[in-house]
């Protein structure tokens, strides 16, 4: 098995350009053992014996193409992550778009969880709008990744101790069942997300989002490929709208239509058309 740890300079380039045409993540030579890392893994649960056997299957395969792109992604993830970003859903974001539905007499805010690896983002969301909506507001939150084993996870919405940490005491009563072996989303809450699997370097099959969460995700693309991303939101979003990627992701000198925000709590980016 010592040849398909090392793969020659031929199968990287392979392999980097067929996952960045797939997906638009982008492998350099700085993160080549990280696809060799996990490649290797896929081999051998696969039992394929070299990485160029391996690639051929991928190329012709469908299937295997989505297993093998769910095997190489990152997924790290965690509830309430990066808490300024609620504090401006909280205090900014969703004050603007309340004062813009309410005299419109639309009382749904629709959120989009882009990249939303086991769950924890969308779940935060979801605790989020609970609490904080007014009682005549309803919220649809969609929540996507390309990973077929998160999504799973995802929907279970089953965490260990370890994972819910983060979550204010107050909200893991309320939202989540306890056992011995950990923790379950109560199913009201589950009901509220709808989980699929969208890859988003294709137009987005779904509309008209108030706010767009794709935090962590744009960093494993190239400038071309987030471009493309980015712009695919614009299109999914209504018109008068948000946008957050992470704290350290930025559309500086990117050719987006986005406005760059500045609040009190985080920085984000709006629609305004
Ligand atoms: C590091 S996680 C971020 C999770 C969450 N948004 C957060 O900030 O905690 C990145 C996620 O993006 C997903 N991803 C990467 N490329 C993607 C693509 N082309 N389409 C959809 N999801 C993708 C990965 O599967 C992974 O679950």
């Amino acid at each position: 098995m010592a040849d398909i740890l090392f793969l020659s300079d031929d199968e990287f380039e392979g392999y980097r350009k067929l996952i960045y045409t797939e997906s638009g993540i982008h492998f350099t030579q700085t993160n080549r053992s990280i696809l060799e890392g996990r490649l290797k893994e896929r081999l051998r649960q696969s039992g394929i014996q070299t990485a160029k056997l391996y690639l051929n299957k991928i190329s012709g395969n469908k299937d295997e193409m989505k297993v093998f792109l769910d095997a190489i992604t990152t997924n790290l993830t965690r509830f309430f992550r990066n808490q300024p970003h609620f504090d401006a859903m909280e205090y900014f974001v969703l004050p603007e778009i309340l004062a813009l539905k309410k005299p419109a007499g639309d009382f749904t805010v629709r959120i989009w969880s882009a990249g939303c690896s086991t769950g924890e983002e969308p779940y935060t969301i979801a605790m989020l709008l609970s609490e904080k909506l007014p009682s005549n507001f309803k919220f649809e939150i969609v929540a996507s990744d390309l990973s077929l084993k998160c999504l799973m996870t995802a929907k279970e919405g089953f965490y260990d101790k370890t994972r819910v940490v983060g979550i204010p005491d107050t909200y893991l009563k309320k939202y989540f069942d306890h056992s011995e072996s950990g923790y379950r989303v109560k199913d009201v809450l589950r009901a509220r997300i709808r989980f699929d699997y969208h890859n988003l370097k294709n137009a987005s099959p779904w509309k008209n989002f108030d706010v767009v969460f794709c935090r962590n995700v744009l960093i494993y693309f190239d400038e071309a490929a987030q471009t493309t991303v980015v712009n695919h939101f614009w299109d999914s979003m209504t018109s008068k709208s948000f946008l957050y990627i992470g704290h350290s992701e930025s559309l500086f000198g990117m050719n987006t239509k986005f406005e760059f925000v500045k609040t009190k709590w985080t920085t984000l980016y709006k629609k305004w058309i």
